[in-house]
């Protein structure tokens, strides 16, 4: 990954950065933040460039949502941000791991999450249910 990026996880006074961000490359979607939510947030000097965010489930992590602003993509930032999602979620439920839904049109998602190890869970015609698990 190009060494600009840095990651980190978000606090209270990030909030704001990754509302902003999740509203500009999700302009569609309504953003909410749950008590017990997890966000990593990467920056490029202090503009906010990535996220991923997080929701714990009973004994798995529920992939939210992950974006990255157009102009980081395509330099290794989305797959930092979900390799440190793998490590938290494998930390924290084991092999349960981390699921997601993707709209099956999206085929820059589909392809990206495939290519980092998720699988094929559940699907419908149109929304695919997607599932990583640790390997041990
Ligand atoms: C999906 C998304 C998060 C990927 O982020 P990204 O930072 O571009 O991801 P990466 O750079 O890690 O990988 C993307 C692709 O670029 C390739 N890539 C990585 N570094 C590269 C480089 N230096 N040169 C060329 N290609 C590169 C990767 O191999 C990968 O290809 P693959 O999908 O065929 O495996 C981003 O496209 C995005 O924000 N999309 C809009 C929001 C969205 O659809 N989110 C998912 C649904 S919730």
């Amino acid at each position: 990954m190009a060494g600009q990026f840095r990651i980190k996880s978000m606090d209270a006074e990030a909030q704001g950065d990754f509302f902003a961000l999740a509203r500009e490359i999700f302009p569609k979607a309504s953003v909410k933040l749950e008590k017990n939510d997890e966000v990593l947030l990467a920056y490029d000097k202090k503009m906010a460039v990535g996220f991923v965010h997080l929701r714990p489930k009973t004994d798995y992590f529920y992939l939210q949502g992950i974006g990255v602003r157009p102009e980081c993509r395509k330099q290794g930032l989305g797959r930092a941000l979900l390799q440190m999602a793998f490590a938290k979620t494998t930390a924290r439920f084991g092999k349960n791991g981390l699921a997601l839904r993707v709209n099956a049109s999206n085929a820059e998602a589909v392809r990206f999450y495939l290519s980092a190890g998720f699988s094929l869970d559940k699907f419908s015609e149109r929304v695919w249910m997607l599932r990583w698990k640790p390997l041990n």
